[in-house]
């Protein structure tokens, strides 16, 4: 039997719970129905937990994510991401990454006949045209092209970093380039901000941001902020928390993270209170949109804006990073590992990535704000612009940048 003041105080917590959730007008549609189930499996969860007597906040089983990521890299991966034939150096980027942020040393992530292995691999999905597609043989997309070279920057290797092959990449960006400043995906593909992140990212890495590339990137940019601060893909679309993370994080390469100059391009302030708005008063993940869902993976493209638009580091956070870190933890490990989007649906390499990425920037948050993260549970830094510990980006950085680039 439970103690009597444990059990009220436990009935306290359910009742101050009941208050964050989502109010009910009796007007149900679809939309709230869902937003309820989801509640209420977080609910269901925090019962299980309680009738187990689990005591002890959980922790990220760092051992089990590990676990689930290098069966993958031993050639595990499950049958049903077989629908992910286009995304292969997706897949190489959301595993290495996410083993990178897990492992507590500076080592390399990946052993040596895999490490050459796999430059290999990414090396056969490039295409002589330039850009990298989604396998080999497939043609070359901004967002494969940004994974395969994330990918290379986390191995970090002399060999991972030559065999991206500079001209032919750079005549690709060229290629998707728009007359409004914006870059197509692929060729004949859409424009959105994926387009003009990805591209940026790749030729930051490799030190082409040549004013050809950066040509009107500032103005396409600052056409997509919404009424509401925050940014759609294109011009008039719904803001996003994804398209909002691409736009500010493309501003940020841009103005080298100045916050001064990047507030002249959009309006930081709206886009902030947008953000803040994403975070959940249930669940204490964000969700992608108004309206609509929490989602783990929105802890990184949501959590990073919290990350790029700090004036100075220990500035207090528009967001809760506890509240985060309690969804991440508690709500969103895979029993066998692996981390998931929401309680009820499986987990997969790209929650796992983004959630472990979000959990960093939460970890980092809450240490800011003097909460104690024990050492053995905190995951690595990451640059919040490009997705990689920072000491990788570091690297990738001094070593393009002793190799200036001359387009042919
Ligand atoms: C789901 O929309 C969309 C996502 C979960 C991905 C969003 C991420 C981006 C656009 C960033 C892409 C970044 C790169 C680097 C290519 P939905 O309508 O299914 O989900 P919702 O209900 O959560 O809005
Ligand atoms: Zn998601």
């Amino acid at each position: 039997m439970e103690p009597v003041e444990e059990s009220e105080s436990y009935h306290r917590g359910l009742a101050l719970r009941l208050e964050e959730m989502a109010p009910d007008d009796e007007f149900p549609t679809e939309s709230s129905r869902a937003q309820r189930e989801v509640e209420e499996s977080l609910f269901a969860e925090d019962a299980v937990r309680d009738a187990a007597g689990l005591r002890h906040p959980p922790a990220i089983q760092k051992d089990r994510m590990r676990a689930y990521l290098r069966a993958a890299v031993n050639g595990k991966i499950e049958k049903y991401f077989v629908g992910l034939d286009s995304s292969q150096p997706w897949l190489c980027y959301w595993i290495i990454h996410a083993l990178d942020l897990l492992s507590s040393s500076e080592e390399p992530v990946l052993d040596e006949t895999t490490s050459q292995e796999t430059v290999k691999f990414l090396k056969s999905c490039s295409n002589k045209s330039g850009g990298y597609g989604g396998g080999p043989g497939q043609v070359s997309h901004a967002a494969t092209t940004f994974a395969a070279i994330s990918a290379l920057c986390v191995i970090g290797t002399d060999e991972a970093l030559e065999s991206i092959d500079r001209q032919s990449l750079y005549s690709f960006l060229i290629r998707m380039k728009q007359p409004d400043g914006s870059f197509s995906v692929t060729d004949d593909g859409e424009t959105d901000i994926r387009g003009t992140y990805c591209a940026l990212t790749a030729a930051s890495h490799t030190n082409m941001l040549t004013p050809e590339i950066t040509r009107g990137c500032k103005d396409f940019i600052s056409s997509l902020q919404s009424f509401d601060g925050g940014i759609g893909g294109e011009p008039g679309n719904e803001s996003h928390g994804g398209y909002t993370y691409c736009g500010v994080a493309s501003l940020c390469i841009l103005c080298d993270s100045n916050l001064d100059e990047m507030g002249k391009i959009i309006d930081l302030e709206s886009l902030k209170q947008w953000a803040s708005m994403r975070q959940m008063a249930f669940e204490g993940g964000f969700q992608g949109r108004t309206n609509k869902l929490v989602d783990s993976c929105y802890s990184f493209w949501v959590g990073a804006l919290f990350a790029m638009l700090r004036w100075q580091p220990g500035e207090p956070s528009l967001m809760d990073p506890s509240r985060l870190n309690r969804y991440l933890v508690n709500y969103c490990q895979g029993a066998r590992g692996g981390m998931r989007d929401k309680p009820g649906v499986r987990p997969d390499y790209y929650h796992t990535c983004y959630a472990l990425s979000g959990l960093s920037i939460a970890q980092q948050a809450m240490c800011e704000e003097g909460e104690d993260v024990p050492s053995d549970l905190r995951l690595k830094l990451i640059d919040p612009v490009y997705n990689l510990h920072t000491r990788r980006r570091e690297r990738v950085y001094r070593y393009f940048h002793g190799r200036p680039f001359l387009p042919e």
